[in-house]
């Protein structure tokens, strides 16, 4: 069974888009329910001063879980000014915020309805572009463009008169149904990506005020260690890698100078791999012993064997880091410095060192934080 839900991007009460997405339940396939998303009306307009003092709203942890629990996402939505409009857009930037992004890897479909000749093709290919930017997966044939919908729908009871428009939606979604189906079981619940490439990423969602999750992992060294054990009494550093892939590699003599720096001023640190083994032999635990001698790494290397712990965190790439303040709140999701590939210019800024101290010495996290950009988790598929 395929549970989806649907978005309104209309706010009016006689809206032609909620007529449309109110008729999805009755046109879905068999095996195919759908439902409507908790309502983003409320949501407050996105600003990060707001996330960072107060968190997140409850409805827009609301939306986010309801798209977790999904199979996949349905759009009905008007277009404004030849693009989304702002709720819509404000909705899709709250949850986008949050950590473990509730878009990446989810099946979107996209339907949308306007008085004018186009029914608001070009919103959707806006809508399209932020679910790029998002790693959902659009689904792209048929598209359903419903113009001219004032002489389609009954005003009065929102019926939909018009059969060829009716046809073209009962298409859609029977392509959505196969589209989702497509995924693996396991993805299709946990509403992840198969994600196989060492393609770069960018760490960037943060929920900052966040408390660290707690885990128990084995390290390198042949201990285990818990949150607590590596926390240090200025702040605690989480940092994401593997032994694999290039981005850590050109970092890893440098990362562990900054952690060395770091250490030595009271602060924690410690760092996990969670990729896939198996997919990945290169990030074994054997393999993770003999990197973290190699690099005479200064810190513990631990294994998070099922990606619980990355998925706690929200962890997207490697090197991804999370730097926390002596009470164990996030406050730093940025770059350890300019360098990718290759080596930074020299003198390069060390922007995880500085904002930890900086983190340590006010309280408050640094203004500009770069995202760490590396090759994405490899995340297990079966
Ligand atoms: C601010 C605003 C901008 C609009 N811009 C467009 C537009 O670019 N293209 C279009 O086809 N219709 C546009 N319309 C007309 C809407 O398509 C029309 O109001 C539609 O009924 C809104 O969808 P709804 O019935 O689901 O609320 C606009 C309407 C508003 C209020």
């Amino acid at each position: 069974m395929a549970h989806v839900i649907s978005i309104c991007g209309s706010l009016r009460a006689g809206s032609y888009n909620r007529m449309a997405m109110r008729l999805l339940p009755q046109l879905a396939p068999p095996g195919m329910s759908i439902a409507e998303a908790p309502s983003f009306a409320a949501f407050p307009l996105y600003n990060a001063d707001i996330q960072n003092t107060s968190g997140f709203p409850a409805g827009v942890t609301a939306l986010a879980d309801a798209i977790r629990a999904a199979d996949g996402v349905i759009f009905c939505t008007p277009e404004y000014n030849f693009s989304l409009p702002g709720g819509l857009k404000n909705a899709i930037d709250w949850v986008s915020r949050l950590p473990n992004q509730p878009f990446a890897g989810k099946p979107v479909a996209i339907q949308s309805a306007s008085p004018g000749p186009l029914g608001g093709a070009r919103v959707q290919y806006d809508l399209r572009r932020a679910m790029v930017f998002l790693d959902a997966l659009t689904l792209n044939k048929p598209e359903v463009f419903i113009g001219a919908c004032a002489s389609k729908f009954d005003e009065k009871t929102g019926e939909l008169t018009d059969t060829t428009t009716r046809t073209f939606m009962t298409q859609q979604l029977e392509a959505f149904a196969k589209f989702i189906d497509r995924r693996p079981p396991r993805l299709r619940r946990a509403g992840r990506t198969r994600r196989r490439l060492d393609m770069a990423t960018t760490a960037g969602d943060s929920a900052f005020g966040s408390t660290a999750p707690p885990f128990a992992l084995p390290a390198t060294n042949g201990r285990s260690y818990a949150l607590q054990d590596i926390a240090g009494a200025k702040g605690t550093v989480i940092a994401f890698i593997c032994n694999h892939c290039p981005y850590v590699k050109a970092v890893i003599d440098r990362l562990a100078q900054d952690a060395r720096v770091l250490l030595a001023e009271g602060f924690g640190f410690a760092a996990i791999c969670s990729n896939d083994a198996v997919a990945y032999p290169e990030d074994s635990f054997a393999n993770m012993r003999r990197f973290a001698e190699a690099h005479r790494l200064p810190f513990p290397y631990l294994h998070d064997a099922d990606q619980s712990v990355a998925r706690a965190y929200g962890a997207l790439c490697t090197p991804d880091f999370f730097g926390y303040d002596a009470q164990g709140k996030l406050r730093y999701r940025g770059r350890l410095d300019e360098g990718r590939t290759a080596a930074p210019p020299a003198g390069a800024r060390r922007e995880l060192v500085e904002a930890m101290r900086a983190i340590a010495a006010a309280g408050v996290a640094p203004a500009q934080q770069f995202p760490s950009v590396g090759c994405s988790i490899k995340w297990k598929v079966a």
